[in-house]
């Protein structure tokens, strides 16, 4: 029988903090398996000094849109994702596959198929307010750091799971992990030293089909890998200061 002050229907119960068993909540399933923390445990003047530090050297990363085509090793590459692969995931499902090319003909047919895209983005597509707000970066339809860049990743979300039988399974909030799984991937590269441009040259089925990815998969971001060409340039922009970015309970803004 209902307690007459909790509601029935699916409201928790109230006023209790004991936690339902494992079996309430997951009838008929194994017990999972757990394991201590493993966590470092910094004194505050080291917490401060990590965040700052690490916030300077991440203020320094800039989307990069002239690439050298000096070299970069396959374990950079490997490791970078080795960090995006450390990304939360909703039910831990990891949804994203990173396919790296280097391959120069492989990397002038997706600037061939890309380029034909963003040119019917940039003279047909395109909403008057859409070109308004590209205009303070300058950026048109020839991509030449497709083929600049020593490599071209190319990030994948699985939208569903497949399995060897042709059976699907669903995956949870693919959009947000791989995007974060994705902001990692770009602190790694900077990190090691690198830049990438956060390219979306949208619609992108066609990568699914150059890059032979399964139906389950698609393209989220295209990411040319390298160094920066010795000329250059970037647009001149400013970053919202925190007070813009922050609110601190119900304050206006983070003070
Ligand atoms: C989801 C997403 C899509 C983007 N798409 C493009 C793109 O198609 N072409 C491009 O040149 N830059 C693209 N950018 C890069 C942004 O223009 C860039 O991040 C922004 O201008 C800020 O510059 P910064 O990264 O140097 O701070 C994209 C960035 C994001 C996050």
């Amino acid at each position: 029988m209902d307690r007459p002050d909790v509601p029935s229907g699916s409201t928790a119960p109230q006023g209790s903090r004991d936690h339902p068993t494992f079996q309430e909540v997951y009838p008929g399933f194994p017990e999972p398996q757990f394991e201590p923390l493993t966590f470092t445990r910094r004194s505050p003047d080291e917490t401060l000094a990590r965040a700052r530090a690490f916030y300077e050297e991440m203020q320094t990363r800039r989307t990069t849109r002239h690439f050298s085509r000096d070299a970069v090793p396959r374990e950079v590459i490997e490791w970078a994702v080795l960090s995006a692969g450390t990304a939360p995931s909703g039910a831990h499902r990891q949804p994203w596959r990173f396919v790296a090319v280097q391959d120069p003909d492989l990397k002038a047919r997706i600037r061939e198929a890309v380029e034909a895209e963003e040119y019917r983005t940039y003279t047909a597509r395109m909403t008057d307010e859409w070109r308004s707000a590209l205009a303070a970066l300058g950026t048109d339809y020839v991509k030449e750091h497709l083929t600049d860049a020593p490599w071209v990743v190319v990030v994948f979300r699985e939208k569903y799971g497949l399995r060897n039988d042709g059976t699907t399974y669903k995956n949870y909030y693919t959009v947000e992990s791989v995007s974060m799984a994705v902001g990692l991937f770009l602190a790694a590269i900077h990190h090691a030293g690198l830049t990438t441009l956060t390219h979306t040259p949208n619609p992108m089925g066609y990568l699914s089909e150059l890059l032979g990815r399964p139906r389950n998969e698609e393209p989220l971001i295209v990411m040319p890998v390298g160094y920066p060409a010795p000329d250059a340039h970037v647009p001149k922009l400013s970053r919202k200061p925190l007070a813009e970015i922050f609110q601190v309970d119900l304050g206006p803004s983070g003070q």
